[in-house]
């Protein structure tokens, strides 16, 4: 099965309304970005996550097993996960309600949409894995190119982790030249890059492409301060 028939597997099943209030925003970010009237809420920690200083965003969460594994890990943090797709986003929903978890919300719009809508250095820590490949825009990649990582850059705290997972290796190779050539990070490891992904929750994406025996190749990458350029 193609990467395409996975997400056609996944069936629209809703949460109950409880569910759907408590755990997905139903800010219009894809909206606002044709209409910048539109008043939708900026994505503020402390008003999210009770007082929270900082959250973790997966971006792509799918149908949220790794997100609600790490918020089940660490309880004290904020998470957010952003996906555009409805159906999936209904599971991530329903897993949460299952795992009744305090600190997690979802969001439904492509990363993008969301860039005006960040607080600079709020963001602990962003996950991306297992992006689809065919997702692109002009010859580049629609979430991993330069604007992402310079919008996350300055979301994140300094010392903040950006992971990639991917098990495409074109697709990995280059991020990995895009990451490497872009001031304001550094490696997390001493390799060039990892080889394995063991989440505290696989997720159902994870856990079909393993039958194949993909290896997934990982960058785990470190926000630095950018260096100033002296006054002259
Ligand atoms: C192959 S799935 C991987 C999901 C999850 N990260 C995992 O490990 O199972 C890729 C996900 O990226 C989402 N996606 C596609 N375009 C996106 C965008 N522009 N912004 C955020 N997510 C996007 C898709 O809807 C899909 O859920």
């Amino acid at each position: 099965m193609g990467r395409r028939g996975l997400s056609r597997s996944i069936k629209r099943i809703p949460p109950s309304p409880q569910a759907l209030a408590r755990y997905l925003q139903l800010w219009r970010y894809e909206e606002a970005k044709a209409d910048p009237a539109l008043d939708v809420p900026r994505l503020d920690p402390a008003a999210l996550f009770d007082g929270r200083q900082a959250y973790e965003l997966e971006v792509g969460c799918g149908t949220g097993e790794v997100l609600c594994g790490l918020a089940a890990e660490r309880p004290e943090n904020g998470f957010v996960g952003v996906d555009p797709s409805t159906k999936s986003l209904f599971h991530a929903v329903r897993l949460a309600e299952s795992m009744d978890l305090r600190n997690i919300r979802f969001l439904r719009a492509p990363v993008d949409a969301l860039y005006p809508h960040l607080l600079d250095e709020t963001v602990a820590a962003v996950y991306v894995h297992f992006p689809d490949p065919f997702v692109r825009a002009r010859g580049q990649h629609k979430v991993l190119n330069p604007t992402f990582l310079a919008r996350m850059h300055a979301a994140m705290r300094a010392g903040g982790l950006l992971s990639i997972v991917s098990d495409k290796p074109e697709l990995f190779d280059e991020v990995l030249e895009l990451v490497e050539g872009t001031p304001g990070w550094e490696k997390a490891h001493a390799e060039r890059f990892l080889m394995g992904f063991e989440p505290p929750i696989k997720s159902r994406y994870q856990r079909k492409w393993e039958r194949f025996e993909l290896p997934a190749l990982r960058l785990e990458v470190r926000k630095r301060p950018l260096a100033r350029t002296a006054c002259a």
